[in-house]
């Protein structure tokens, strides 16, 4: 087992490592002249011409993966995309039909929750495409079209490595069916994906050892929160999953404009809460949105600790700790913010002495209702 994990201390080091490679994989080949064009999906235009509507089903870290990719359809495609937890979709009576395009995101392509809501979406007349990990696995097969991330084998239970795969192979998506629906106004996004696997690697070099001696200090920490905005939002929401899965401290993600409608009564002096800041160049309004959510917290106590676009100079007088990412389009983001989350989680774990490739009570892959 040492050798397989190639002299990481654990397959979730090694993975969260190869992130550079497995999203470069899964843009490999699907980049021409400038366009996105996905070859799996050739002659299958059809699934995205004469659709209103698109839901995107999925469990667990593959769920948050699903809601960044709702704001990428819905920019690039221009179409109405809600995403569901696959155990919920399924046991009630969702509105869909032959113009409704579900798509499925699972690293296994087994768990049961997603296949069943799959099949369901099938016998009612959607049009199904998944989003795998695993070649071969049973939800392609029972899917009208497959788009495979490539990440390579995942091992360690808390996914990081399929999950940016998974965000990268939906803004692929969206791009490929921006494309085929004309509503692909600006392809300064397709440049921009050439870039990313750089830019992972370039979090990892200079946010690893910072971000890991963070967790070092915060051991005995009992709750974790983190706030995001936009894509952001999900990505608070994966921060506070790795942490729970992990480390088994409590964590909460909130979108970060929810704050004053509840979660702001949970802040009091010492606790700790990360910010994912979006770019101020992207939108001035909810950067400075965020920034204005952080200094609420900030004056209640709680100790900030921000992921902020370098050079984002606004953020800096309130926070404790900055944590930065390099500058990317505004949903490339959410790629690179995961990154010092996975590490936090990570070390933190490793600071209370656990395991981080075995979590108690959890499977790699739930393969029962
Ligand atoms: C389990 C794993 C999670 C994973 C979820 C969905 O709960 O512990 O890490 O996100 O299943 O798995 P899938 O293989 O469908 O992506």
């Amino acid at each position: 087992a040492a050798a397989e994990k190639g002299g990481w201390s654990s397959f979730m080091a090694k993975e969260v490592a190869e992130q550079p490679q497995a999203v470069a994989n899964t843009i490999l080949g699907r980049v021409h002249d400038g366009q996105v064009v996905i070859p799996e999906l050739d002659g299958l235009d059809e699934l995205f011409i004469g659709i209103n509507r698109v839901i995107i089903t999925a469990c667990g870290t593959a769920s948050y993966a699903a809601l960044v990719g709702k704001y990428a359809i819905e920019q690039w495609a221009r179409v109405a995309t809600d995403v569901e937890l696959a155990h919920e979709f399924r046991y009630r009576d969702p509105v869909i039909g032959d113009d409704t395009l579900v798509i499925s995101i699972s690293q296994s392509g087994e768990t049961m929750d997603t296949l069943m809501a799959v099949k369901y979406a099938r016998e009612r007349g959607a049009r199904t495409l998944s989003i795998c990990n695993t070649q071969g696995a049973t939800i392609p097969r029972e899917s009208d079209a497959v788009v495979y991330t490539h990440a390579g084998p995942e091992v360690a239970v808390a996914s990081t490595k399929a999950f940016s795969a998974q965000i990268t192979a939906l803004l692929l998506l969206g791009l490929h069916m921006g494309r085929v629906r004309q509503t692909l106004t600006d392809d300064s996004a397709v440049a921009e994906l050439a870039d990313l696997p750089d830019k992972i690697a370039s979090v990892l070099e200079k946010e690893n050892d910072h971000v890991a001696q963070l967790a070092g200090w915060m051991a005995d920490t009992r709750s974790v929160l983190f706030l995001g905005r936009h894509v952001g939002y999900p990505i608070a929401l994966e921060g506070a999953l790795k942490l729970k899965e992990i480390s088994y401290i409590h964590a909460e993600g909130f979108a970060a404009g929810e704050l004053k409608h509840g979660p702001i009564a949970l802040i009091e002096p010492g606790q700790p809460v990360f910010v994912i800041v979006p770019s101020p160049r992207h939108s001035a309004l909810i950067h400075s949105k965020v920034v204005s959510n952080i200094q609420e917290i900030r004056a209640r106590g709680a100790r900030v600790i921000v992921i902020a676009e370098e050079g984002d100079a606004a953020v800096l007088p309130f926070a404790d700790e900055v944590i930065h990412i390099p500058l990317a389009g505004p949903m490339f983001e959410p790629v690179l913010a995961v990154v010092p989350l996975q590490i936090f989680a990570m070390a933190l774990a490793t600071a209370k002495g656990l395991d981080v490739d075995q979590p108690r009570n959890l499977a790699k892959s739930v393969t029962v209702e």
